[in-house]
């Protein structure tokens, strides 16, 4: 098949979780990125594998077709169809897998698998600025907690991750003890700001290196909530949710500091759907001053899962002809 490396027009899909999305870039710049969530895992307090594949079977030909259309091209001026190989449900991936796959088939173009965490960093590089290699990303999303160290777009390692929960866990199983539903983070978040930070102590897992835990904190809360009542958590609920958030951010400040300090790199970028929390994103820059390090963050609609940045993945690795066989099939546990 022909390759046009003049004008690079990818079609990417994201189906690895609870958000059924598609964006078309050309030769680098977002022309489009539309995302469906899924409002169904909210009855159910959190992600439901199996009705999670079935939204994105639903979903995905209307999202596609928004992409395109939004993009104002044509599918026969399409280089190359992306999609996301994993991290994620099984059954979710399989959906934008098959998608992508017949889609390259008929167009008769290169097919781009993408690493779901590997995308969430090189986010960075849809708008300006743009981080200078090398780089450490802090990568925190709903199912991993990763320092991660990028010496090139493709060439990434991961210096240090969980233990057990993610970060983003350990906001969505807390907002569900305190009763604020799915997903929690950006709950958490919201009453995180009405409430003082310093109303109470929670602990700060001590991990090796560049390792995280966050499943002691959360028990902690559950006991908290257990000595303490029902009444007192409504009373008390933006206290808590500040105290309990302000232990997370503590947490990963300490451990992306350390990382900082030890190999001497000056340039911090921070990735991933709880990138998106204010708090968060507050202490990194008020960090940022102290020692002097240039910090990145994504726009909003690039932290959360999108296909965008599966898309600006793809744009780096069409440039590498990095592309896949129609063989392929998903990697529900894929490392960077
Ligand atoms: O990256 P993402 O959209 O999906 C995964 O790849 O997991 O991340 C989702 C996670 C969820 O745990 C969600 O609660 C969390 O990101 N999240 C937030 C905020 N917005 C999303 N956590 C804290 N504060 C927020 N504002
Ligand atoms: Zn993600």
């Amino acid at each position: 098949m022909p390759l046009n490396t003049q004008n690079i027009v990818i079609l990417a899909i994201e189906s690895s979780c609870d958000e059924t999305s598609a964006a078309v870039i050309y030769n680098g710049k977002m022309l489009s990125n539309i995302v469906a969530s899924q409002i169904i895992h909210e009855q159910h307090g959190g992600v439901v594998p199996e009705l999670a594949s079935r939204a994105h079977q639903q979903d995905i030909v209307r999202v596609v077709n928004a992409a395109i259309v939004e993009a104002k091209i044509q599918k026969n001026e399409l280089s190359a169809i992306a999609f996301t190989r994993g991290p994620g449900l099984l059954g979710s991936l399989l959906v934008g897998t098959s998608f992508a796959k017949a889609f390259a088939l008929g167009l008769d173009i290169p097919l781009i698998e993408i690493n779901h965490m590997q995308a969430h960093v090189l986010a960075h590089f849809i708008d300006e600025p743009k981080p200078n290699f090398p780089f450490l990303c802090l990568t925190v999303s709903g199912g991993h907690t990763q320092i991660v160290l990028v010496k090139s777009p493709l060439d990434m390692e991961v210096l240090g991750e969980t233990a057990d929960d993610a970060v983003g866990e350990a906001f969505d199983k807390a907002a569900k003890m305190l009763g604020l539903g799915y997903p929690g983070g950006p709950k958490i978040d919201q009453h995180a700001t009405l409430g003082n930070p310093a109303a109470f102590e929670f602990p700060i897992s001590e991990m090796p290196g560049y390792s995280f835990s966050f499943s002691g904190v959360k028990t902690s809360l559950l006991y908290f909530i257990q000595k303490h009542g029902q009444e007192f958590v409504t009373e008390r609920l933006n206290d808590i949710c500040a105290s309990y958030q302000q232990t997370l951010i503590t947490t990963l400040v300490r451990k992306i500091r350390k990382a900082a300090k030890e190999l001497k790199i000056k340039e911090l970028a921070i990735a991933g759907g709880v990138s998106a929390n204010k708090g968060l994103r507050k202490a990194l820059q008020i960090e940022a001053e102290k020692q002097r390090w240039s910090l990145y963050i994504p726009d909003f609609q690039y932290c959360t899962d999108n296909a965008g940045m599966i898309a600006m993945a793809a744009h780096f690795k069409y440039i590498e002809k990095e592309f896949s066989h129609q063989q392929v099939s998903p990697m529900p546990r894929f490392q960077i």
